[in-house]
């Protein structure tokens, strides 16, 4: 089949990525020349495991190109999907601009019929939006074209997207005519598995479904970590009633861990949109208005942490900081808890030094001004002489370290976990001052 996406972003690039992989002709779209002339020249502008190779791959084979010309990119495709950004707005609702003026250039140069698929994570009632803006520019242009628009929402995981792609759990379509129907059912068809894998629904139940999925799962992480800040009230291991209630198959143990507060693009502008699109149609939605407050708490329970052992005014202390993308496997720094971390010991004024296997560059872009943050090259070397290891995100690089050596690097020997990852007894049995999350 003969694809478009509009928007070579994250969600972009591997939808239409996996797409050439298993043998349709996809054209990417993209507003940004630099972006579009890296990913012509073999460059990726995102970094995501195994995604490189995939691209070069198919644009070897010929079923993959990107280009930054509207009209082309219209003509191209059959089915266009839709994958801009959807960037909060100051009241947190998602800012439609860039999809309408997708839908408006869909309708501009079309000249036979198409599926215009919403891949970008929408509130419920774009599609109609979408279809107005299409119906808009056609009536202008005097043309009689037939179009369906569908809501396809994405269920990647950075780090894991081309898996999430590739094998999916479920595929949700909203598709209200059956030649959409039929054509969505066509080009999913390379990823059914042992069991159908499509769930086809009316466009609003699709539209709500992704917020719902991930409202839910930060939902289940605002509410371990407040367990989390009781139990080490009470004096329990967070640890050990994980298990207890993840053997509960109604509970499960997906997506049970607390940490430092959830972040990356999705979670918290979700949580909020939903918030925001509920309050436009006169509901409060009070258990997301819980889960983003016990959030923003949470990004800052390690300098709680720190304060607690350190003092409030922390000037003359100097933190080593392990890990500054929002989770493993990435360089986003997108909701980061490290920024709200980093920038908060720093007005109280210590010194942070930070190591992140991949993030470091886009960290400094996004953070970078800020006297008393340095970045350093190795994990090592930020833990000569510092006051305390604080542990932010959880890289496997971080999971066995070599303890004997960090003991001897730090000028007192406590690490503050933000993520879980060692052993308490057996810390606390070597000597350390081990504060993690919970136990
Ligand atoms: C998420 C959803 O998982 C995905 O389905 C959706 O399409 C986009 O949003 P992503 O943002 O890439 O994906 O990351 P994810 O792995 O889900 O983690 C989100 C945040 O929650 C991270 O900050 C992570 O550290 C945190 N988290 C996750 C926890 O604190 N505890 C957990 O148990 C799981």
């Amino acid at each position: 089949m003969k694809i478009t996406v509009i928007g070579s972003g994250y969600v972009g690039l591997v939808t239409g990525t996996c797409l050439a992989e298993v043998g349709n002709e996809v054209c990417c779209l993209d507003v940004d020349p630099a972006k579009i002339e890296l990913l012509q020249a073999g460059g990726i502008p995102i970094y995501e495991p195994g995604l490189d190779d995939m691209v070069r791959r198919n644009v070897a084979a010929g079923r993959l190109h990107f280009t930054t010309d509207v009209a082309e990119s219209v003509a191209f495709g059959d089915i266009q999907f839709i994958a801009v950004g959807t960037p909060p707005d100051e009241d947190g609702s998602a800012d439609l601009q860039y999809v309408l003026a997708a839908a408006r250039n869909i309708g501009r140069y079309m000249d036979g019929y198409k599926v215009v698929v919403d891949k970008s994570t929408v509130p419920v009632g774009t599609a109609d939006k979408v279809r107005a803006a299409l119906a808009e520019v056609l009536a202008e242009r005097d043309a009689q074209l037939d179009y369906s628009v569908v809501s396809n929402p994405e269920f990647l995981k950075e780090g894991a997207a081309i898996e999430d792609f590739m094998k999916p759990d479920r595929i949700v379509v909203g598709a209200e005519d059956e030649r959409a129907v039929e054509m969505m059912r066509r080009l999913y068809a390379p990823f059914q598995r042992n069991h159908e894998r499509i769930l086809f629904m009316d466009v609003r139940s699709a539209e709500l479904t992704k917020y719902a999925a991930n409202a839910m799962l930060a939902t289940r992480i605002s509410f371990m970590n407040e367990l989390a800040n009781l139990a080490e009230t009470l004096g329990a291991d967070i640890e050990l009633v994980r298990r207890g209630i993840g053997s509960d198959p109604r509970i499960g143990y997906h997506f049970l861990y607390p940490g430092a507060g959830y972040g990356g693009s999705c979670f918290p502008k979700d949580v909020k949109a939903l918030i925001s699109s509920g309050k436009a149609h006169g509901h409060t939605l009070r258990v997301l208005d819980a889960v983003e407050a016990a959030n923003d708490a949470q990004k800052l329970r390690l300098v709680d942490k720190a304060v607690a052992r350190f003092g409030e005014d922390l000037s003359g202390r100097r933190f080593a900081l392990w890990g500054l993308a929002f989770k493993p496997n990435t360089d986003d720094m997108r909701e980061a808890p490290s920024r709200v971390i980093v920038a908060e010991l720093t007005r109280r004024g210590a010194e942070v030094v930070a190591y992140d296997p991949v993030a470091a560059e886009e960290a400094r872009r996004v953070m970078g001004d800020n006297p008393r943050l340095r970045f350093a090259e190795d994990m090592m070397s930020p833990l000569d002489g510092a006051d305390a290891l604080l542990i932010v995100t959880e890289w496997k690089m971080f999971r066995a370290p070599d303890f004997e050596a960090i003991r001897a690097a730090l000028k007192a020997p406590v690490i503050i976990d933000g993520r879980n990852m060692y052993d308490p007894a057996w810390l606390r049995e070597q000597g350390f001052d081990y504060l993690a999350i919970g136990r």
